[in-house]
């Protein structure tokens, strides 16, 4: 059985597009998406209907999740567009623009999108959340010590834990037999050369899973140039995150 997991797509959606052509080539059985499809980027209501689209192609076999950024855009408020500028300016600034342009339809969705999902395919117990099992916002990333990961992931009866969040793919193989995998960022990418990363997963009939992070080359420069384009207040710190 093979799955492909994505996270974090962030309205990119000329890395979505790019990613989504080589899925196609994997040619999996199920789709993961870890949730934050939306804010910041240049295209939510794109990159939503490709979403929506992946749905109805895969229907039970298309999971997603809610990420904290879709949870900023589904109920957003004044108080938090103004806590948001004072953390985050550009960010603050993006959140008060995509609010106005992204599609109703399209926040209903992400509002009721579940936090977590369990899941168990050939007898492995998955759980698909977005920053950790404990806190939709915890960062799990890269040389993080281990012990530090067991406790994140204490109150999951899974196998396989896979997340999103940090933009930085990793895995951890647990102590308590547990193994945690980042699948990384399809369009905020924080790894050094900020291409696409998405997770390709396959699953053999006793549960045995093998994993590969899939780093995607597209023209980062369009994006960012894009993203320079929506003219808000402080959009070029945002269009700079784009470039390597
Ligand atoms: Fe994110």
């Amino acid at each position: 059985m093979k799955i492909a997991v994505i996270s974090d797509i962030h309205a990119n959606a000329l890395a979505f597009d790019n990613v989504l052509n080589d899925i196609e080539k994997f040619n999996p059985d199920k789709i993961f998406c870890l949730g934050d499809i939306i804010l910041a980027g240049y295209n939510p209501n794109y990159v939503c209907q490709k979403i929506f689209e992946l749905k109805e192609k895969y229907n039970e076999n298309f999971e997603i999740i809610q990420g904290n950024t879709d949870k900023m855009v589904a109920n957003c408020t004044p108080e938090l567009i103004a806590k948001t500028k004072e953390a985050f300016s550009c960010m603050g600034y993006s959140l008060e623009e995509d609010v106005k342009i992204t599609d109703k339809k399209y926040i209903d969705f992400v509002k009721n999108l579940p936090e977590k999902k369990s899941i168990e395919l050939n007898n492995l117990k998955i759980e698909l959340v977005h920053g950790s099992p404990r806190n939709q916002s915890e960062n799990i990333y890269p040389k993080l010590p281990q012990e530090e990961v067991e406790k994140m992931v204490d109150s999951s009866s899974a196998d396989l834990i896979l997340c999103g969040h940090t933009h930085l793919p990793c895995g951890y193989s647990l102590n308590n037999n547990k193994t945690v995998i980042n699948a990384g960022s399809v369009g905020r990418s924080m790894t050094q050369d900020k291409m696409p990363v998405y997770l390709q997963l396959t699953i053999d009939k006793e549960g045995k899973f093998f994993v590969e992070h899939r780093i995607i080359k597209y023209d980062n420069e369009l994006v960012s140039r894009h993203i320079l384009a929506r003219g808000f207040k402080h959009c070029e710190d945002l269009a700079k995150m784009y470039i390597a």
